[in-house]
């Protein structure tokens, strides 16, 4: 019997992840982890996390539930408002605990409600975030109820970015979780000033896999999953190594009951083998020699980071996660529950 196929990377940092609060932060915390050096901290809290004091706050809160022992650095994030403070952009821009500031379409997601309807609203804040080069990260989706919601990506990019690129040329954007050909086309053209993450999910998952046979409320993610030649298109994107394309999971939990039911939550918690599915991917695409570059070197160089020196090992062997991870009285389900897994962290 021949050994089974071992990759040995950098530790991978996820640039996008929802770790929530409270009683969850014991799950997602730990697993994160485990796998991730250093994480994006989304900012989508109920009430959202607008100052640089709350995001400290939290950020103390998440370095608290953490149990295993390795160094773990949340990278935190400001949620746009339109009466976001200057001093917390500067604060944000000077601090080594930022990563940036995210822009939510008002409604388009989990708990964003209390957000914008364009980015034309906080032009004079945009401005300041160039000047302090604090990239502004996008929840790249048009909000307005009359535009397909398969169609949201494409609109968001020809109302919403192509406006802020031609007038704030200095201004680095992050485009969260592309889903479409047209998103990495877009990357590719402008990726002197843009970079994109890509999640697990839309590399695994197209839209036949949510709605085909059974409707998948597990798979129901923002944006939603697409036709599956936008699903090669990531796959051929991540797998490039191009410096523009890099890792954020969107690992994003709701309790069972919140995404089984008559209107469903979405989001796909993934963190549990956040970096495990990836690996799954790149192998289907013979591509394990260039996990590396999008997992642990591409975001970092966006971000002026430096890069990890603690190694993972991945190993190509079978293992299934539990089929629920309990927290209190609730519980989450996590992505490929009660299905095999094919690469196992060493
Ligand atoms: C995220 C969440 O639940 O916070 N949901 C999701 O489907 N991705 C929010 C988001 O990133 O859109
Ligand atoms: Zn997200």
């Amino acid at each position: 019997m021949t050994a089974p196929r071992q990759l040995t990377i950098r530790k991978p940092d996820d640039f996008h992840v929802h770790l929530r609060d409270q009683a969850m932060l014991s799950l997602t915390v730990n697993h994160s982890a485990k796998r991730f050096a250093r994480v994006g901290v989304m900012p989508n809290l109920m009430p959202p996390i607008t100052t640089a004091a709350m995001a400290m706050d939290y950020r103390a809160r998440i370095l608290s539930a953490l149990t295993l022992e390795c160094n773990f650095d949340p990278l935190m994030v400001l949620f746009l408002k339109r009466d976001t403070a200057l001093s917390d952009i500067q604060i944000a821009a000077k601090s080594e605990h930022f990563l940036g500031v995210k822009y939510y379409p008002s409604g388009v997601t989990t708990n964003s409600v209390s957000s914008i309807n364009s980015l034309e609203d906080v032009y004079s804040i945009l401005e300041y975030m160039e000047e302090h080069q604090l990239p502004l990260l996008l929840h790249g989706e048009c909000a307005a109820p009359d535009v397909d919601v398969f169609d949201r990506e494409q609109r968001f990019l020809a109302e919403q970015v192509e406006p802020v690129l031609r007038r704030f040329p200095k201004l680095r954007l992050v485009l969260e979780h592309i889903t479409t050909t047209d998103a990495v086309d877009f990357v590719q053209a402008n990726q002197e000033q843009v970079g994109a993450t890509i999640t697990a999910h839309h590399l695994m998952y197209n839209r036949n896999d949510m709605l085909g046979d059974g409707i998948k409320p597990h798979l129901y993610c923002k944006p939603i999953l697409k036709r599956r030649r936008h699903q090669e298109a990531l796959r051929n994107a991540a797998t490039s190594a191009q410096a523009c394309f890099f890792l954020g999971s969107d690992s994003a939990p709701h309790a069972r009951n919140d995404k089984e039911c008559s209107s469903g939550c979405a989001g796909c918690y993934t963190a549990h083998a956040g970096i495990e599915l990836y690996a799954e991917v790149f192998a289907e695409e013979q591509a394990l020699d260039k996990l590396e570059a999008f997992s642990s070197i591409n975001g970092a160089t966006f971000y002026g980071l430096s890069l990890n020196e603690q190694r993972i090992t991945l190993i190509e062997t079978q293992w299934q996660s539990e089929l629920e991870y309990h927290i209190g009285e609730r519980s989450v389900v996590p992505l490929r529950a009660g299905l095999p897994i094919r690469w196992r962290l060493g």
